[in-house]
């Protein structure tokens, strides 16, 4: 290992923007271990705020299309040179971005769903990256599947209109009550990942949305809707 007497945070999560990252660490090292094991040609990441999980994927991609809808975010950090920063909005500009990476003849490889967190919004973000055929392996996580809003949005979307989808699990990083939500031992549902694995290769067989976690999810839910005195 040999990397001295380092913080632990530096150790994990080298040379990232850790201000304001909207992520929990087990997050954090989940990210890490998909873009480590794809190293994505083009990455797509759509929600930056403070740039987090972007400072994550540009140490992993080649290029990045990186898209938010605040005008502020460009003077939040120093954008990597590997970044192509796009503000508006994901409605307008996921179809533009799938349109210059075909034009470019790379292939996407990563993309990052967590910009417009209500249900609709989601919906819509993943059904535009879905217009994408794949020639490679594609793996697309969507953040906060945990919440009820967002999960619904993910549950929602018409994952069977691409052919190239043989995969959805909305755990594969369950979400959490976070901590500092909590009041009165109640709290908010929010992060986890959703996962999704295209190919360039067609389904076979009928395509099914899988839920891995979906009992301990309906508890969490069910605590969210309980009243203190319940608990
Ligand atoms: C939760 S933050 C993203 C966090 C970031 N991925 C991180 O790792 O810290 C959500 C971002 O999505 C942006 N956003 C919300 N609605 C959007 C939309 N319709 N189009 C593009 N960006 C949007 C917000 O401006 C905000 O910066």
């Amino acid at each position: 290992m040999n990397q001295g007497n380092l913080p632990f945070e530096d150790i994990l999560f080298p040379s990232v923007v850790r201000e304001n990252w909207q992520m929990m660490q087990w997050e954090r090292i989940a990210i890490t271990g998909v873009l480590a094991r794809t190293r994505p040609s083009v990455a797509l990441e759509i929600g930056v705020y403070y740039g987090g999980s972007l400072s994550l994927t540009s140490q992993f991609s080649s290029r990045i299309i990186a898209i938010d809808i605040d005008p502020a975010v460009p003077n939040r950090f120093d954008v990597p040179s590997n970044v192509e920063l796009r503000i508006g909005d994901s409605g307008t500009l996921i179809p533009q971005a799938l349109d210059d990476i075909r034009a470019s003849g790379d292939a996407l490889n990563f993309v990052l769903i967590d910009a417009d967190h209500s249900s609709s919004g989601i919906k819509r973000d993943i059904e535009a990256v879905l217009k994408y055929q794949p020639k490679e392996p594609l793996i697309i996580l969507m953040h906060d599947s945990g919440n009820p809003e967002c999960r619904k949005g993910i549950l929602a979307a018409d994952w069977q209109a691409n052919e190239f989808v043989h995969m959805v699990d909305c755990d594969f990083v369950p979400g959490q009550i976070i901590e500092h939500s909590v009041v009165d031992g109640r709290g908010e549902v929010w992060g986890g990942f959703a996962i999704a694995y295209l190919n360039g290769n067609r389904r076979a067989g009928p395509l099914h949305v899988g839920q891995g976690a979906r009992t301990s999810i309906e508890c969490l839910h069910a605590h969210m809707n309980s009243t203190p005195s319940e608990h």
